[in-house]
């Protein structure tokens, strides 16, 4: 190993993008025990910070930009030249970028090639998934945008919204399996595998359940009403919508009439309620 490694302002040693909030994590070193990211984010990111376990110690320091969490109840601004540690703490910390931000993070928390390897495979499968004509990156990107307003309407907690923004972008990625098509049954189980490792056991769960109908008509488990969990519920619904419009052609009104119709049945009825009162239509 160099005595001294210089690292450029553009350079780093590898790097990967979240596919979702549009960050960018680039390694600048790494040695036993700990490792030192530039992060940057764009203005408008929102999410959360992780609960962090026993022994770790992340160190941020601000070169860019500007951002805010809730912490005790009160939100806390931090501009470009302050520095937060987060050591164990049991909650996730929700934040927003109100600046383009780029920062420096300090941690022993070895995550860079977990986080990149995983990443790297889903996005791999989403690639493959894109290219066989299945599923498409502005399916996921108006699922968001149809989810935001849910969430906010309902008030989902800031880590539960953010499980459910990631179950949609992946939902289906589980629809390829060794590089080839996989059977339709399978593709929640499989899909839920796929992205537990990275991704933890919620989002899991919402994307094993997404094709469940609360009638118990759906699939893989052909669990029922209450079996199914809300963030579950959300996403059958406006997956649904989005495919009726985009791949189907219904107008806006049909689509909803096509939910209504299937309320009890394929949809849980507070669902198609909340998404129907947060598209602002009767
Ligand atoms: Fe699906
Ligand atoms: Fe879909």
């Amino acid at each position: 190993m160099k005595y001294i490694d210089i690292v450029r302002k553009n350079e780093c040693k590898d790097r990967f993008c979240n596919l979702y909030n549009e960050s960018e994590s680039m390694l600048i070193t790494k040695n036993k025990g700990f490792e030192v990211l530039r992060i940057s984010m764009p203005k408008g990111n929102k999410g959360v910070m992780p609960p962090l376990a026993d022994h770790i110690t992340e160190v941020y320091y601000i070169l860019e930009g500007c951002l805010s969490f809730i912490y005790k109840n009160q939100e806390e601004f931090l501009y470009k030249g302050d520095t937060f540690v987060l050591r164990t703490y049991p909650k996730a910390i929700p934040y927003i970028v109100h600046e383009d931000l780029t920062m420096i993070l300090s941690t022993n928390h070895l995550e860079f090639n977990k986080h990149k390897e995983i990443l790297d495979l889903l996005q791999e499968q989403m690639d493959l998934l894109e290219n066989s004509d299945l599923h498409s990156r502005s399916h996921c990107e108006r699922l968001e945008k149809l989810l935001y307003p849910v969430i906010k309407y309902i008030h989902l907690e800031a880590y539960r919204a953010e499980n459910l923004i990631y179950a949609a972008c992946y939902h289906d990625v589980g629809k390829i399996k060794n590089g080839q098509m996989n059977e339709l049954i399978d593709h929640p189980s499989h899909g839920a595998q796929l992205v537990l490792p990275y991704l933890g056991e919620d989002v899991a769960q919402i994307i094993l359940q997404h094709h469940e109908n609360v009638d118990g008509s759906g699939f893989p488990n052909g669990l029922q009403g209450d079996e199914i969990i809300l963030e579950a519920k959300i996403l059958a619904v406006v997956n649904k919508y989005d495919h009726l419009i985009h791949d189907h052609q219904l107008s806006q009104i049909e689509a909803i009439d096509y939910l209504k119709v299937n309320v009890d049945k394929q949809f849980d009825k507070n669902a198609v309620d909340v998404f129907i009162q947060s598209l602002g239509v009767r």
